[in-house]
């Protein structure tokens, strides 16, 4: 009896210890999270199951995209992502807690199959495979993440829920009641001199493309005559502009960009010919 006491205080030491170590454990099932909850750079609060549809919807997502909700809280984007829209999704989540309570909600959604939320931090973590990405973060998380996401496959979708990418113009936007939400798509960088020629004449002209994110524009030189692309576009790795000939005829070139590749064709007269450039 003389250790007793001694052993039931360590006992219930112990299981206090175990208690505590319950009560902040991951695995607790009862985890509720609370709206306004801090996180590691921005509190949760969840996007609305409408506006969750609206933007993939405006993101076009199909079964045959990857989405990454970076930041993904309850996991409700990610959810919808693969039970409306088809689509393998993956959260990335800081608190481990509510990583696991979004897991546990795709399982109940029944798309844990198609769903994987796991613990980790925006910053660190891999999402380069991912054909969309999500966000509800703050404007200066957005501008941070932004060098990487321009540096994605071109053709990926970002979609941010209230904040936008500063310089980086929106290709889309939606409202909805006081929410709103952009779309920006990945564009190719094409910015440079590239050499452009008919592929079946090989006749030559000299093409110059200035670059501000989506936003192109330059010249075309042939044989030292210099005239401007007009109505310059890239969305993706696709490209369009015209160009007046030195035979004042109108050219239309329309283009798939591959690293410093380019090719496609260009509408002459109602005709059509191959062309393809080459980054100098
Ligand atoms: C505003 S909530 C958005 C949740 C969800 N994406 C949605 O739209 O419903 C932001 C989430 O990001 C998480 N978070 C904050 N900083 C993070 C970081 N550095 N890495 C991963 N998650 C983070 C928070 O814990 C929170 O769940």
């Amino acid at each position: 009896m003389k250790h007793a006491w001694p052993l039931t205080r360590r006992a219930a030491a112990a299981l206090l210890a175990m208690g505590l170590i319950a009560c902040a454990s991951p695995t607790d099932k009862d985890y509720q999270p609370q709206r306004g909850q801090t996180g590691k750079d921005v509190i949760w609060i969840p996007t609305s199951p409408e506006l969750v549809n609206r933007m993939l919807n405006m993101a076009k997502v199909s079964g045959q995209d990857i989405v990454y909700d970076l930041g993904a809280g309850d996991g409700i984007i990610a959810i919808t992502a693969a039970k409306q829209f088809g689509a393998r999704a993956y959260g990335i989540e800081y608190n481990p807690q509510m990583a696991l309570h979004a897991q546990k909600n795709a399982r109940a959604a029944g798309v844990a199959d198609k769903v994987s939320i796991r613990q980790g931090d925006i910053f660190e973590e891999k999402f380069d495979e991912a054909t969309v990405v999500t966000l509800y973060l703050l404007p200066h998380l957005n501008l941070k993440l932004r060098p990487t996401l321009l540096k994605m496959k071109p053709g990926t979708r970002i979609v941010s829920h209230a904040f936008d990418m500063g310089e980086w113009e929106a290709d889309d936007k939606i409202s909805h009641e006081y929410a709103q939400a952009f779309l920006w798509v990945v564009p190719s960088a094409v910015e440079g001199i590239w050499t452009l020629q008919e592929v079946d004449s090989n006749a030559q002209v000299q093409l110059n493309i200035e670059q501000s994110f989506q936003r192109i524009g330059g010249s075309i030189t042939e044989r030292g005559r210099k005239t401007p692309l007009l109505g310059a576009q890239l969305r993706g790795n696709k490209i369009a502009f015209q160009f007046m000939g030195a035979d004042q005829q109108l050219r239309s070139v329309t283009a798939q960009v591959n690293g410093n590749q380019m090719q496609g064709v260009m509408t002459l007269q109602g005709g059509q010919l191959p062309i393809e450039a080459t980054r100098r």
